[in-house]
């Protein structure tokens, strides 16, 4: 008789995944960067959930630490400064600025030290694009070009103008750049995001063996996470493949912040070169959906 596997309802979702929990002051004295800090808007969302970019710095400045929030659009930058001043724990600056041209990078790493005094501790580069997706054969050299000079190039040019300001502070630095588990899973007609993300893993891993010991370099990978650009590029919905996850929901906003949060604190200060995967177990353990549903719960 085939066996019928009990599934263990999921437990119920930690404050800090709502991000409802209170900082601790692990990055008091800290000033931090943030590239791509704002949160992009879909167009069906009435109440969207939180962006990774954004949720990191809400995060980092609910720990003490002074963030500078760089975005293309002002009004994306305002929206995190706003959620910070609320808060009242950290302070924010807002920085606006283009990634895509090394003019544009420049002009925010100036900006930044500017708002910062000069003293630049950590960088959080998040930005990141996917887009409508195509097969090989219909794929263009236009759309390819844009992508990787989002992800990956415009990753090189900000930490070709930061790094030297972060390895002169006394206590060193940390830097991480936010790639995804497609780096490592080529299932989607989005080649170039694929490549783009498999690239900056190794991009990140030469720029933390170029600045040891005075600058930590990592990554964080996000898996299946719901957030306005999760949902746009997903099928719109909350659930969006969650029954993969063998953690059985998607991730959250904050729980990238978390992870960036780690990584920028000295909690941290023993880990570089290393891509720290936050995906609820679907790179390292494959998907559960081969599990039988149960009966009482209907969790499956
Ligand atoms: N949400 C997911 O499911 C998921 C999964 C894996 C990886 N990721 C990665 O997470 C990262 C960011 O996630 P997010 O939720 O914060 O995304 P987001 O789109 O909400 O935020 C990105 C921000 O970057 C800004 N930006 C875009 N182009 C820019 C440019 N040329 N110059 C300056 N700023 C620019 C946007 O205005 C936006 O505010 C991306 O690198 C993405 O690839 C997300």
């Amino acid at each position: 008789m085939e066996e019928v596997l009990d599934i263990i309802p999921p437990p119920e979702v930690s404050l800090e995944s709502q991000g409802k929990a209170p900082g601790r002051d692990r990055l008091i004295g800290k000033r931090i960067l943030v590239v791509g800090g704002g949160q992009s808007v879909n167009t069906f969302d009435d109440n969207p959930p939180i962006g990774n970019g954004r949720a990191s710095c809400v995060l980092m400045a609910r720990e003490g630490a002074t963030v500078v929030v760089a975005d293309l659009s002002a009004e994306a930058a305002q929206g995190t400064v706003d959620i910070i001043e609320k808060e009242g724990v950290g302070k924010a600056h807002m920085v606006i600025g283009d990634v895509s041209t090394p003019e544009g990078c420049s002009g925010i790493i100036q900006d930044s030290l500017k708002a910062l005094d000069g003293q630049l501790d950590g960088l959080v580069i998040g930005v990141g694009i996917v887009g409508a997706g195509a097969s090989i054969p219909h794929y263009s050299a236009a759309y390819w070009d844009r992508v990787m000079n989002i992800n990956v190039r415009s990753h090189f040019l900000i930490l070709q103008e930061a790094l030297p300001y972060i390895e002169k502070q006394p206590a060193g630095g940390s830097v991480v750049s936010i790639s995804s588990i497609s780096q490592y899973l080529p299932a989607s007609t989005e080649p170039a995001y694929n490549a783009s993300k498999a690239a900056l893993s190794i991009l990140i891993k030469n720029v933390a063996y170029q600045f040891a010991p005075r600058v930590r370099v990592n990554t964080v990978v996000p898996g299946l996470i719901d957030t306005p650009m999760g949902r746009s590029s997903g099928t719109k919905i909350k659930g969006r493949n969650a029954s993969a996850v063998p953690l059985a929901r998607q991730g959250s906003g904050w729980d990238i912040g978390y992870a960036v949060t780690f990584l920028m604190s000295g909690e941290s200060s023993f880990i570089t070169a290393t891509d720290m995967i936050v995906d609820g177990g679907y790179v390292g353990m494959g998907s559960k959906t081969a599990k039988k549903p149960n009966q009482e719960t209907g969790v499956s």
